[in-house]
């Protein structure tokens, strides 16, 4: 924070107001301080690392050079304060505002239901908000790039993204059909004005077609843009005119030719007075000439630069880095400058690589192709590099010296031979990047007292060709696993190598050059030839060891000959160009080959979602059925939504700060706080002792609060640290020093299963006779596969804020939890009070997904304990490192299977083991175990089971819930085999697949009978919506023409059993009060987290009292109100908390009844007016139980569900065989949710868990070190999906005439169901991975683990590259990473 600093007034200003700082800290962030020092809480902290968007803010600069207002996007949380100098910046709260307007880009993401929990709203807004003052209308691609920096865990992006093409000049039409037959725009026409559906093209099932009593109206239309306010960018608040008429020198001078013209354009402005501000720890001076600036690296040979901090920002957050000394150069004019000179384009070190790629873009689009070939790799890789908020701050001059060798430019420097000029006090000298230039692991040739002053990019020359590649995890905003620049020049009019070099970044601790390969490749021909021997060379020069940092050694091996070779590629079909056909080089590249050169493109966006409208006559207040917005959504767009953090903080209030085991397995032999206590600020060292009631806690009481003598996972909470701010108590925790004893750790599965370290609790569920089965079988398979964990990342992190009351021990929690009387109940425990004393309190959570269930515990007691030690207000926000680390997941999961099936596919027989990592204590193991089990059928009738589930006791947090709670995996094994049978068999996967499915009145394997199966009728119109017999047949067909690129498309059913398995869980409350102007307070049992809970419940509230949703209102959920609550989890919110409300509205019209009568045409309020007068009760409460539930694992009967949920999801992708890249082109899914109460909200239900299972299957993988330590923190290292991620193509449809009786207004449960629907992606990449293997010869079922990240896929699909680099024996190494 902001105090204790001294130096120089900091002026800026902030939503057009002035802000004169006099004490700045320069350890402060903007975020810090907008939240803070000046309460603006709409910028919210998501992860703190640049990597969420979250705390995307804009900032506005006058150019005084360029004569003009700039406006960026940036993220709060990595920005220094005492960057602001001079600077405007624009929050969330600048913008509009619910009480006088909303701006459109708040108005529009709202309205089309991009905002669920919100908690990432604000700064998707303000990305939108930057975009339009530099582009009042921009294109769909500038509003794809604008949220590359920007992740939201709920949406799935698509109604963000639909909400904001109304900003774009070429929106109108959804780009599927391209206003051909079938474009979107006259479907709207047709659903509007005949109620025709439109997707099915008028023929013989058209909609219209169906018999009358089954004829409904199929709308498309969740939100109106008719309805938006037009964007006025004459209505956007002013540049502070303090600022516009600034002479000071800044800026950035781009010179089209000529370096004197810098000082002449320079010297006619004054520069700054040098800035100095001085915080507890660091020094920040902000110089103004170059003199002063080396003068200073000379007197702090250890001082560090820093332009956008997004490097220096991070090693002082996340690794613990402190320099006392930092230099900014961001008013020295030879270090912002752009020229362009005799050899090519110079950039003053400190230009943004938004600049750069401006200027670079241009030079491509002006200059002739043959010398742009450099600039055009650079772009390609700025392209994939970061998000928009950080190439607006990041230099370029500190990629470089970062020196990382995972730089995604460095490596293009180093082909292209890129020229550096370095200044010191000793004067200026040139030097090239080469392989002398990075010295090792992050340092460079550079003399301490030296700086980087410019830096020169090359044009290329005729007969020279370059190409950049990059390949991470996610393609959005993600570090490289390997990048590389390539180029080669050949001898005049030939296709002789004169020059070559191949760099690459990944490959080892430094940016290397592959030396030996390129002298051999002097003098060769480009032929295949030189394609084999270069790549024999690569494998040996480019070798790893097994034991390699950061893992993946065969696919980083692979990459580089993959790399190579589409360089290869890439050149021959330019060489082959340029020589006008003089050579035989086009025969050696065959057209199935040429689709490998290809860069990655985006496709258009397109889809539709269609649900069944209300029925005609239904009164237009009820809004049962309709799309109605999420009643936050405002609030939330525009950063008014309260979340936990938001809570001002009290006069007397201190932080805590969790102090963590460093160690899986350990006995603690000593804390020693000597050092902490010195710390400024510190107030107290909480641990174990300071317990007044009890230590253990837990859902199954294994677990203690504090970690007593031994410690069982890294972050087992071992104290805690209280402290006047949260940055002190930061720092006093990292001065606690623990000593342990080392005791072994077990960290996977597999080491479990060996060592028999299991929980007691072992389930089984078996039906029919197993062996009989397989001796009836034709085939018998085998197989295993391994589901990697999740990190539920919702992007409001674990909070608690506990405010002692100071009398009979009570105490009021403000906690962002699902689960409310858990969490009173241990905090009770743990205090020794009765219940009574607890009040917990929730508004709302920035999401849940399980995460919240119980593992809020572990903080809220802790923070208990320390309220109730101190008598202090007490919070903690946990870090996203600490977050991530501390509060478990998904369960890994491993199958084993043994199916028994015919020639036709259909099954006889399964036999299988599930285990899972439970990690550290049993926590919510067994249940998410038993549901695995009760879903490893999938939708499919097995007549003979055998199965089993274990959890394995690890020295790992402790995994928890996460939406599916084990469905997904049960589910996922279920289509593995079914997949390995349908390759076996030699038989479409879709055919067996249907084959097998359920039919209606069948039982399952836990003798359930289904009733109202749809998944027959899903299945049928998900084939025929999806086209999908003829797109099977067009991806065969670019198959066979396609080599190195693969298409793959799956189709897949769900059926997911709604209640909690624990029966008594499905009760619920509700309270309803009624005051006498005639609203209507209700509060149920549930908690929102985004997926729109509240909202339904009232419209529940509302069609059952008759009154328009206006009049009721839900403050918040508390234990004060409605006791005993169940867990907002399982599904099953909606339809228990649902039918408790119900019930309780119904008590209150049964008191109205005789005022009704009474008086028949009189208001609602004359009802309640009268009521109240007569001394009628207006206040009640409503419960709710499920009928009937009850299941008997030793019997295998009873019923464990009350019903299903059922979908079908086709996906199409493609894949880059070389890469292991791929592209989600297509999903369509058909749901069944019942009569939808909100289309709008279950739409988006559908959608964020269908993004979410893709991250599942695809893309997410926490990797841990053997020894148990997660590496995977943060968004850096841990990806989820981005913008980019989702299907170019996305249809949902919700399943039309479906009603179900068992739940409030026929409507079905949604938030889990659909997440498994995902798996249509894997399964589609397995498809893909089959035909490129194929093309090797291999035709067996082959092993792919999930999820399908760009390692498995590359590496399954086996061709000569993988065979050049073969594995390392397993055994013969430790690997730098395992998978729990
Ligand atoms: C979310 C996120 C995503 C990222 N994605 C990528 C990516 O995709 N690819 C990639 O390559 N990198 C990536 N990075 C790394 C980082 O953004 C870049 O390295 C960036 O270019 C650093 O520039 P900066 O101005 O922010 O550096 P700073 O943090 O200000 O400085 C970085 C280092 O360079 C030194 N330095 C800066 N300028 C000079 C100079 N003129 N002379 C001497 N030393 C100097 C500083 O002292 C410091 O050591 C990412 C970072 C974040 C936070
Ligand atoms: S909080 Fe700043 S990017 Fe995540
Ligand atoms: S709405 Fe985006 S993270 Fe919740």
């Amino acid at each position: 924070m902001a105090s204790g600093g001294t130096g120089d007034e900091l002026v800026f200003f902030v939503n057009g107001k002035k802000v004169v700082e006099k004490n700045v800290d320069p350890e402060t962030t903007l975020l810090i301080y907008l939240r803070r020092k000046l309460g603006l809480c709409g910028t919210k902290l998501g992860c703190g690392e640049g990597g969420c968007g979250a705390c995307t803010v804009m900032i506005s600069k006058y150019d005084n050079l360029q004569k003009k207002i700039t406006h960026y996007s940036a993220n709060a949380c990595l920005f220094p304060i005492c960057a602001l100098h001079h600077v405007a910046v624009t929050t969330v709260e600048g913008i509009g505002n619910t009480k006088t307007r909303l701006h459109p880009a708040q108005e529009r993401i709202a309205k089309s239901h991009g905002s669920q929990c919100g908690f990432c709203t604000p700064g998707i807004v303000m990305s939108m908000y930057a975009l339009l003052r530099n582009a009042p209308e921009p294109n769909m691609e500038e509003i794809e790039d604008a949220f590359q920096g920007n992740l939201c865990r709920c949406t799935g992006y698509r109604p963000i993204l639909e909400g904001y093409r109304t900003f774009a000049k070429d929106w109108g039409c959804c780009g599927r059909a391209a206003n051909g037959p079938g474009c979107c725009k006259t479907e709207k026409e047709n659903s509007a004005n005949q109620g025709c559906c439109g997707k099915r093209g008028n023929g013989p099932s058209c909609c219209m077609n169906e018999k009358e009593e089954n004829a409904v109206t199929i709308s498309s239309s969740l939100f109106n843009p008719a309805e938006f306010q037009p964007l006025d960018p004459t209505q956007e608040p002013i540049f502070p005119p303090e600022l516009l008429v600034s002479d000071f020198r800044t800026g950035i001078c781009i010179l089209p030719w000529g370096y004197a013209a810098l000082y002449q354009e320079t010297q006619n402005s004054k520069p700054h007075k040098q800035l100095c501000f001085k915080g507890e720890r660091v020094m920040w001076i902000q110089p103004t000439t170059l003199q002063e600036l080396v003068a200073l690296k000379a007197q702090h040979p250890s001082a560090k630069l820093v332009v956008g901090n997004t490097e220096v920002g991070i090693e002082m957050r996340l690794k613990n880095m402190l320099y006392p000394v930092i230099l900014a150069p961001a008013w020295i004019p030879e270090m912002n400058f752009v020229q362009h000179t005799d050899k090519g384009i110079a950039f003053g070190a400190s230009c943004t690589l938004s600049l750069v790629e401006k200027v670079l873009s241009k030079a491509v689009a002006e200059l002739p192709p043959y010398k742009t070939e450099v600039f055009k790799a650079v772009l390609e890789q700025l392209r994939w590099f970061a998000g928009l908020q950080i190439r607006n701050v990041a230099s370029l001059g500190g990629n470089i010296m970062t020196a990382s060798p995972i730089s995604d430019l460095n490596p293009v420097f180093m082909a292209s031979e890129t020229q550096l000029t370095l200044a010191s006090t000793e004067g200026k000298r040139i030097v090239t990047v080469d392989e002398k230039f990075f010295t090792g692991y992050r340092k460079t040739m550079l003399k301490p007292e030296e700086i980087l002053l410019s830096i020169e990019i090359p044009y290329s020359r005729k007969g020279e060709y370059f190409s950049a590649f990059k390949q991470a995890t996610r393609r959005e905003d993600d570090i490289a696993i390997v990048t590389c620049g390539m180029r080669v020049l050949f001898q005049e009019d030939s296709h002789r190598v004169q020059k070559i070099k191949l760099s690459y970044g990944g490959m080892a601790p430094t940016t290397v050059l592959a030396v030996k390969t390129c002298q051999k490749l002097i003098g060769r021909d480009w032929n295949e030839k030189l394609m084999q021997e270069a790549c024999h060379l690569l494998a040996d020069e480019m070798n790893l060891s097994p034991s390699a940092p950061g893992g993946m050694v065969d696919f980083r091996r692979i990459l580089t000959l993959s790399f190579f070779f589409k360089f290869y590629l890439t050149v021959l079909q330019k060489l082959s160009q340029q020589l006008n056909g003089n050579n035989n080089l086009s025969e050696m590249l065959p057209s199935s080959y040429l689709s490998a050169t290809e860069l990655f493109h985006k496709d258009p966006i397109a889809n539709v979602q269609l649900f069944q409208e209300v029925p005609p006559g239904q009164a237009v207040e009820d809004t049962v059925g309709r799309p109605l917005v999420h009643l936050s959504a405002a609030k939330q767009a525009c950063g008014e939504a309260v979340y936990c953090d938001d809570i001002p903080h009290y006069e007397n209030e201190l932080y805590c700060t969790l102090v963590t085991s460093t160690k899986a397995h350990a006995k603690i032999i000593s804390v020693d706080t000597t050092e902490t206590q010195s710390v400024p600020g510190f107030v107290y060292f909480i641990s174990a002792k300071d317990i007044p009631g009890s230590n253990v806690t837990g859902i199954a009481n294994d677990e203690t609060v504090f970690a007593d003598d031994t410690v069982t996972c890294v972050g087992h909470i071992i104290g805690g640290v209280l402290a006047d701010t949260q940055e002190h108590s930061r720092k006093a925790a990292k001065a606690v020093k623990i000593k342990y004893e080392d005791l072994t750790p077990i960290v996977t599965i597999e080491e479990a299963i060996e060592k028999k370290s299991f929980f007691k609790r072992i389930r089984k569920i078996n039906k029919g006779n197993v062996q009989k089965g397989f001796e009836e079988s034709d085939h018998i398979l085998e197989g295993e596969m391994y589901i990697g964990g999740q990190e539920h990342f919702y992007l409001e992190t674990h909070c608690t804020v506990a405010v002692p009351k100071g009398e009979d021990g009570e105490m009021e929690l403000f906690v962002s939890t699902q689960n409310l009387t858990k969490t009173q109940e241990f905090v009770a425990n743990v205090l020794g009070v009765p219940s009574n004393r607890i009040l917990i309190r929730v508004k709302r959570m920035g999401g849940g997904f399980g995460g919240k269930e119980t593992r809020n515990t572990i903080l809220s007691t802790v923070v208990a304990v320390a309220a109730f030690k101190t008598g202090c207000p007490v919070r903690c926000m946990l870090d996203r490192d600490e977050d991530m680390l501390i509060s478990g997941g998904r369960h890994p999961f491993l199958g084993q299977y043994k199916v028994g099936f015919m020639n036709n596919g259909k099954v006889n027989s399964l036999e299988v083991s599930y285990y899972s990592n439970g990690g550290n204590s049993v926590d919510l193991s067994y249940g998410v175990m038993e549901r695995a089990l009760f879903h490893l059928d999938n939708a499919y009738n097995i007549p003979n089971v055998s199965s089993l589930g274990i959890v394995c006791k690890t020295n790992l947090s402790s995994n928890t819930a996460f939406r599916g709670f084990g469905g997904p995996q049960g589910m996922m094994i279920a289509e593995c085999w079914m997949h390995d049978i349908a390759m076996k068999c030699g038989l479409p996967a879709e055919q067996v697949r249907k084959l097998n499915l359920y039919n209606e009145g069948d039982l399952t394997h836990f003798n359930q009978k289904l009733e109202g199966f749809t998944v027959q009728r899903c299945w049928e119109e998900c084939l025929e919506s999806s086209n999908y017999h003829a797109r099977r047949k067009l991806i065969d067909e670019f198959n066979r023409q396609n080599r190195w690129k693969k298409r793959g498309m799956a189709i897949i059913p769900t059926k997911f059993g709604i209640s909690f398995t624990v029966p008594f869980l499905n009760q619920a409350g509700a309270l309803l009060h009624v005051y006498t102007d005639g609203s209507v307070l209700l509060t149920h049992g549930g908690t929102e987290m985004g997926q729109g809970l509240h909202t339904k419940m009232i419209q529940v509230a509302s069609r059952t009292l008759g009154i328009p949703t206006s009049k009721i209102y839900i403050s918040e959920t508390s234990t004060n109100t409605v006791p005993n609550t169940s867990p907002t989890a399982a599904s099953v919110s909606s339809d228990i908390n649902g039918m408790a409300v119900y019930n309780a509205c119904q008590t209150i019209l049964k008191r109205l009844e005789p005022f009704k009568q009474s008086n028949p045409k009189g208001s609602w309020e004359d009802w309640i007016q009268a009521a109240y007068v007569n001394c009628v009760s207006l206040s009640a409460t409503g419960f709710y139980r499920m009928p009937d539930l009850g299941y008997d694992f030793d019997k295998n009967e009873g019923k464990p569900f009350c019903y299903f949920t059922y979908g079908v999801a086709s996906s199409e992708v493609e894949i880059d065989c070389l890469t292991g890249d791929h592209k989600n082109l297509r999903t369509d899914i058909v749901m069944d949710v019942g009569t939808s109460l909100n289309p709008a909200i279950d739409v988006g239900q559908i959608e964020g868990a269908f993004v979410q299972g893709i991250g599942l299957f695809t893309l997410e993988e926490l990797r841990y070190s053997p020894e148990g330590n997660l590496y995977t923190r943060g968004p850096g290292m841990y990806k989820i999906p981005a913008f980019g991620d989702i299907p170019s193509e996305f249809y949902v449809s919700l399943l039309r005439n479906c009603p179900n009786s068992k739940a409030i207004y026929s409507s079905k449960a949604v938030g889990e169901p659909p997440l498994f629907l995902s798996a249509s992606v894997f399964y589609a990449i397995k498809d893909a991975i089959f035909s490129a293997r194929r093309e090797s010869g291999l035709t067996e079922p082959f092993r792919l683990d999930s999820p399908a990240t760009p390692e498995r896929i590359r590496n399954a699909c086996v061709d000569i590259f993988t065979k050049l680099c073969p594995s390392a024996e397993p055994g013969t190494f430790k690997p730098w990473s395992v998978r729990a």
